[in-house]
């Protein structure tokens, strides 16, 4: 018999909305494919409203692990059967395993933020932070700075004051100092931007071209700035930022990091870091 036929099929996928310009797909079919593993991986569109029944659906046909994105990552906790640590820790979850009929969530935005934010910065004392937004990717940023020691100050820019509030008391029951301020405040965003040495964009901003409340002026040269949108791999706030000739890191970093770890949770193998990035690549070209 066919070798391939004696294989195990699993199923995969992304829940989110929107989710239609989702390349994790792509992403993992790849590395499924490259690890000789009969997988695929789709994407559901669920609206919020039909969070609690889509979950109760892939648990029922035994779907064997799949991706939260926005706005469910929060959302999500609730219908989960058990949490590592991590994800317990920000309230937020990215990545969910069917354990024998248990749906386990996990973070791996944690390093998927932390990962390229290391590779770019050594010493972590010191830096004042500017966050954009302060949902589920908000709180896992969160987790990774209160493991860098040092920071001296993080101001979270949100719409929302529930939100906003929750994440401030996240940031600071883990030992950061965090500061809430009101997203449409465009005169204290110019000011707290200019003053900072990371700005971070956790909301969906700029995924359907909208214009980043953060302008050019509003950033140095000296400041590192990570737009977790990665489509369109330069969204309005990494145009302003380039023009600006700051430090940029780009949203396909955090997929492709927070994508290894995933992969590694649902395999128990080690990720195919070359074939994802070299897919995701060549969709984007590389960055000039
Ligand atoms: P996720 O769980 O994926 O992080 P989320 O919890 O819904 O998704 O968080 C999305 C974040 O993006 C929130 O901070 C949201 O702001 P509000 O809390 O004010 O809703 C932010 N966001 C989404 N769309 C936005 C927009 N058009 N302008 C400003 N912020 C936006």
């Amino acid at each position: 018999m066919d070798a391939k036929i004696e294989k195990i099929s699993k199923t995969f996928c992304i829940i989110g909305d929107p989710v239609e310009h989702s390349l994790s797909p792509l992403m993992h079919n790849a590395a499924f494919k490259k690890m000789d593993l009969n997988y695929s991986y789709i994407a559901f569109r669920v609206p919020s409203s039909e969070l609690r029944e889509s979950v109760d659906s892939l648990k029922r046909i035994h779907i064997a692990g799949f991706n939260v994105t926005i706005p469910h990552k929060v959302n999500i906790l609730r219908f989960l059967d058990d949490f590592d640590n991590d994800s317990k820790l920000a309230g937020a979850v990215n990545t969910v395993k069917n354990e024998n009929g248990s749906l386990i969530g996990f973070n791996t935005d944690i390093y998927g933020i932390m990962n390229p934010l290391e590779n770019r910065i050594s010493n972590f004392n010191g830096l004042n932070i500017l966050i954009l937004g302060a949902g589920g990717a908000c709180r896992a940023a969160l987790i990774g700075l209160s493991r860098k020691k040092g920071i001296k100050k993080i101001a979270i820019f949100n719409r929302d004051k529930n939100r906003l509030n929750e994440a401030i008391n996240l940031g600071n029951k883990v030992g950061l100092d965090c500061f809430p301020y009101d997203y449409t405040d465009s005169k204290k965003l110019d000011e707290v931007s200019k003053a900072s040495d990371l700005v971070l964009n956790t909301t969906s901003v700029g995924m359907q071209g909208e214009r980043s409340p953060i302008e050019k002026s509003s950033i140095t040269t000296n400041t590192i700035v990570f737009d977790i949108v990665y489509r369109p791999i330069y969204t309005d706030l990494l145009e302003n930022a380039k023009k600006a000739n700051a430090r940029l890191i780009y949203g396909y970093e955090m997929l492709l990091n927070q994508g290894y770890k995933a992969f590694e949770i649902w395999t128990g193998l080690e990720a195919p870091r070359d074939t994802m990035k070299n897919t995701l690549l060549g969709i984007f070209g590389e960055p000039q």
